[in-house]
């Protein structure tokens, strides 16, 4: 569906070439949910703004359903570009234009008539679940509103992709999840591929099917999410991992219950997929003589199946931890001692 081949950009500035993006290979499958993650400055919202060329690549391909969208011309581009609807973090909507203006724009803009235009306004006002506030104005509107706004207005053409540029970072944590469903209801309604760069693992967590890391304007590390989540492999991939596992408290209560237990160990067990971690929990402290306290830890559902990381204080006789250990790695669930002898 888009496939980005030796993707550069460089800019030209007054205090020389800036490198923002340097040499990005990516596929991304009809359907997809594709998120893009990384820090601040790594070249996220230049790639996003190449597959559309609201960004020209330097060097590179960027091909949309089968066509090299650097070799059109301006009048195919214009055309090639009703196929790829975006949002914004800022939402980018036009203050003195009700919501109902607002996503009539771009069909103005292809020239739809009048009656159709409405009818496809209403269509899309129920779609984003913004019924009885198409006379409304975008400053009368709450955050997760006026991105559904966005939304509706980006989807008015009938695209086939959506990207999406830190569409949640200025919503609250509750607004961000209804938002982030609703992304994935029209993904599923519609068929609709969603490209979309964030800096939280949670949104990933909670609505990609595919992730790529971004550094330095590099693609450090990609894969199903479930797979980058099971093992990741750069430290940068980790730090961001452990945003949806690992909460801060847990080093200081894992120290703090160590030098109470000295006979105890802490251990990590790391659930991907199907395993079910209550069953595991039972069985062990069914069959071993020893005392099991779950810490913390938090199982997550991903588009793919659960995740999540407990962290679990085994005290009591040595030989039967580290039996309890080996049964648990017989089990398939990834063990890690985390702190104890
Ligand atoms: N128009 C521009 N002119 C010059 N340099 C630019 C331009 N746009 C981006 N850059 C530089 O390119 C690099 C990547 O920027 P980009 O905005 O793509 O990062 P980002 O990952 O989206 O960051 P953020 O998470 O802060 O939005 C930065 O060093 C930035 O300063
Ligand atoms: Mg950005």
């Amino acid at each position: 569906m888009i496939s980005l081949q030796g993707i550069r950009k460089i800019f030209s500035t007054k205090d020389g070439p800036v490198s923002a993006v340097d040499g990005v290979d990516l596929e991304i499958k009809q359907g997809e949910i594709f998120g893009i993650i990384g820090y601040s400055g790594a070249g996220k919202s230049t790639l996003i703004r190449m597959l559309n060329m609201l960004e020209r690549p330097t060097e590179g391909k960027v091909i949309v359903a089968g066509e090299d969208l650097s070799t059109l011309s301006k009048k195919d581009l214009r055309k090639a570009r009703q196929n790829i609807g975006m949002i914004f973090q800022h939402f980018n909507l036009l203050w003195s234009r009700t919501v109902r203006e607002n996503i009539s724009f771009p069909l103005e803009i292809a020239g739809i008539p009048k009656k159709e235009r409405e009818k496809r306004v209403n269509e899309l006002i129920e779609l984003v679940g913004l019924e009885g506030r198409g006379e409304s104005y975008p400053s009368q509107l709450s955050g997760g509103q006026k991105q559904r706004v966005g939304i509706a207005r980006a989807l008015a053409n009938n695209p086939k992709v959506l990207l999406c540029d830190e569409a949640t970072s200025a919503l609250d944590p509750k607004t961000t999840d209804s938002i982030l469903d609703l992304l994935v209801d029209i993904n599923k309604k519609l068929g609709l591929t969603i490209i979309l760069i964030t800096h939280e693992m949670h949104v990933i967590r909670k609505i990609c099917h595919q992730v790529a890391v971004m550094e330095a304007g590099k693609v450090v590390e990609q894969g199903p999410v479930l797979n980058v989540f099971r093992k990741p492999k750069e430290q940068m991939t980790k730090e961001f991992v452990k945003q949806v596992t690992e909460p801060e408290e847990t080093k200081e209560t894992i120290q703090h219950l160590i030098t109470e237990n000295p006979n105890g160990k802490v251990v990590q067990l790391t659930f991907v997929g199907d395993e079910a971690e209550r069953p595991l929990i039972t069985d062990l402290i069914r069959t071993f003589d020893i005392e099991v306290n779950i810490l913390q830890g938090k199982i997550t559902k991903t588009q793919e199946g659960s995740y999540g990381a407990l962290f679990v204080n085994l005290t009591g006789n040595k030989a039967l931890i580290e039996q309890a250990i080996a049964f648990i790695r017989e089990k398939g669930v990834e063990v890690e001692v985390v702190a104890g002898e």
